[in-house]
């Protein structure tokens, strides 16, 4: 492509930013997909200082060219990817040190949780978890504590689909001099940019959606264009006082970079995001509304937690967030785990599965499978019942989804 991508609209820089011959002058050939360097080292020109390549922990063309991708899409400055989406999310949390504290979501996938909880607090951070969708809970939970460096959030959350206000979250953090970071794996960039609303950095697993084939694990990590300095400086664990050199650092440092045949099925993954995300939101729109018809008509679901519906205290925050999107994650409750054992067991073209985003639709029980870890005391708190079932859309004939449902629903409730 002879124009410059970064002028043109969301798809087309999906599917041509990194990928530009161009933009790659190590690849004399211009293939006009990104090879895949599968090389651990490079042959160096002599004993110079600062070769262009080294070694593949610390460069690798296929990754740079992923990395540029997403940075791209987000309106990022730079990009990092890392062997999984946790991998990521500790490299972000390293830049807090000892004696500093993060406010995080309370709703916020169980991985993060037991990272959090089992990992972070082990090396003295403070944690203070917080319904980040109530703007007042974050103010007073950064009032609160001494040193906060640090807000996380989750939105939607995963499993209850709580909605933040990040606009409102990035003025409080930055207020207090600490950094927001924002998981964006449920809406992608397609949808929802955080760092047009004033996040500091992004992170996806890009296993999820961005990969969107469920045949790869890995994790992005996205830095501002901006970040105030004064932020920057209350940092005392940021490496070269910038968190875009901190992120590289981490990757050549602790090693957990995503290896470069998973690097080119993300970028391919990518180029096809806008088609399937819009296809993700009409599916995922028009089961949340038949599960609601359902719950009306006085069905077995309790709770149905999709920011879609009206209901939802956080609809208008995320309609106005993410350009009208609502995304393909459901939950809804059926009252009681003997029930949402049958609903699950019944399914047949939804899969029983851990994970999300793929073109495939998966359901899950959060309580004994992606949020298993979540302290029983803390998921009976948030209202992760063991009954919760949580629905990743997927990109079938709406139909054949809407039949299946319909049908596990009736098994589920015939006792
Ligand atoms: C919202 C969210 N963030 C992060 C992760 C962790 O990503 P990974 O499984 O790629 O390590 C997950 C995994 O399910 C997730 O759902």
């Amino acid at each position: 492509m002879k124009l410059d991508p970064r002028r043109c609209g969301f798809a087309t820089r999906a599917i041509h930013l990194g990928h530009d011959p161009a933009d790659r002058p190590e690849d004399a050939t211009r293939a006009i997909t990104v090879p895949i360097y599968q090389t651990s080292t490079y042959e160096q020109p002599g004993l110079v200082d600062d070769p262009p390549y080294e070694y593949a922990r610390v460069q690798n063309p296929t990754r740079a060219a992923l990395e540029r991708n997403v940075a791209g899409l987000e309106g990022g400055r730079s990009g990092h990817a890392f062997a999984s989406g946790m991998a990521a999310i500790q490299a972000l949390l390293s830049v807090l040190s000892p004696g500093e504290e993060v406010v995080v979501s309370r709703d916020v996938y169980g991985g993060t949780n037991r990272y959090f909880n089992q990992v972070l607090r082990r090396f003295g951070v403070g944690i203070r978890w917080v319904d980040t969708s109530r703007v007042e809970e974050v103010e007073a939970a950064v009032a609160a504590g001494e040193r906060v460096r640090m807000v996380y959030v989750e939105t939607p959350s995963n499993p209850l689909m709580e909605i933040t206000d990040l606009a409102a979250v990035a003025e409080i953090a930055h207020r207090a001099r600490a950094l927001l970071v924002v998981d964006n794996t449920f809406m992608t960039p397609y949808f929802q940019r955080p760092l047009e609303l004033g996040a500091d950095a992004v992170v996806h697993s890009t296993t999820k959606f961005l990969n969107g084939h469920s045949d790869s694990l890995g994790g992005v990590a996205i830095t501002a264009g901006s970040i105030d300095p004064a932020i920057l400086a209350a940092l005392p664990g940021l490496y070269d006082g910038d968190l875009a050199a901190h992120l590289a650092f981490m990757q050549k440092s602790a090693g957990g970079v995503l290896a470069p045949f998973e690097c080119f099925l993300v970028l391919r993954g990518l180029r096809t995001l806008a088609v399937r995300m819009e296809q993700h939101e009409d599916n995922g729109q028009r089961l949340a509304a038949y599960l609601a018809r359902r719950m009306e008509e006085g069905s077995s679901i309790d709770r149905l937690l999709y920011p879609g519906l009206d209901g939802h205290p956080g609809h208008a925050i995320q309609r106005r967030q993410a350009g009208g999107a609502f995304g393909a994650m459901i939950s809804f409750d059926l009252g009681s785990r003997e029930a949402a054992r049958r609903f699950l067991e019944a399914l047949e073209v939804f899969t029983l599965a851990e994970s999300l985003g793929g073109v495939e639709s998966l359901a899950c029980l959060p309580a004994s499978m992606t949020h298993a870890s979540v302290p029983a005391a803390m998921r009976r708190e948030l209202g992760i019942s063991d009954s919760l079932i949580r629905l990743s859309v997927g990109l079938e004939c709406y139909e054949d989804l809407e039949a299946d449902v319909e049908q596990a629903l009736e098994r589920a409730s015939a006792a």
